[in-house]
């Protein structure tokens, strides 16, 4: 088995940099963005719609990504898009949402189709965010279904970017070993 596999004639494309662990597995139309790493055990299908993650994201271990087919009720269906500088904690589920730049996803979410997340966001760890739900820039959220919670202060803000270029160094690191 290999990580990235094609569906319907088309492979996951890679920016510069990108680490996908080989125990991830990747199927069809996804493109990620320079530095963007991809951790153990992700599953990610590009298959009945299509996935774009960021530049400088990371997807960590165990982490579901899916996307819903077109219909008649809804002619596109819907991809998945998940923005620059994303942090997604550990086994989290991202079905068919759009999440914005410097966002954190907490170990253990689940967004559901047509969830759009704000940019500068942290979503609390087993937090469930309805479908169709909008969460505002600059918030915090929590619970299942999520609520806001408070604005983030600034230390959390800065924290956004800073969480994303950890990934990016680590990556790095576990790129030199191979
Ligand atoms: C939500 C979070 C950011 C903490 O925010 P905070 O404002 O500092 O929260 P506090 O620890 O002060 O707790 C405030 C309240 O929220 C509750 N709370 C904390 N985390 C929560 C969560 N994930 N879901 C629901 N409630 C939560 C606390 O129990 C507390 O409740 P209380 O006021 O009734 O006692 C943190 O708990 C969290 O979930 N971080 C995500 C970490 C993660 O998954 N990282 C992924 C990369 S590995």
């Amino acid at each position: 088995m290999t990580s990235l596999n094609s569906y319907n004639g088309i492979t996951p494309k890679l920016g510069k940099g990108v680490f996908i662990e080989p125990s991830a597995v990747l199927y069809g139309d996804i493109e990620l963005g320079d530095d963007a790493s991809v951790w153990p055990l992700v599953a990610a299908r590009g298959d009945v719609n299509y996935i774009r993650i960021g530049a400088r994201s990371n997807i960590q271990d165990g982490t579901v990504l899916h996307v819903t087919r077109k219909s008649k009720a809804r002619p596109d269906g819907l991809p998945l898009i998940i923005g620059d500088d994303v942090t997604i904690g550990h086994k989290a589920m991202l079905h068919a949402c759009t999440v914005g730049n410097r966002v954190l996803v907490g170990m253990g979410c689940i967004i559901l189709d047509g969830a759009v997340v704000g940019d500068d966001v942290i979503i609390g760890a087993g937090s469930l965010v309805p479908p169709g739900k909008r969460l505002e820039s600059g918030h915090l959220y929590v619970g299942s279904p999520v609520k806001q919670a408070r604005p983030l202060t600034e230390a959390e803000k800065a924290f956004l970017p800073e969480s994303a270029d950890n990934y990016v160094r680590l990556k790095n690191e576990y790129l030199q070993q191979t």
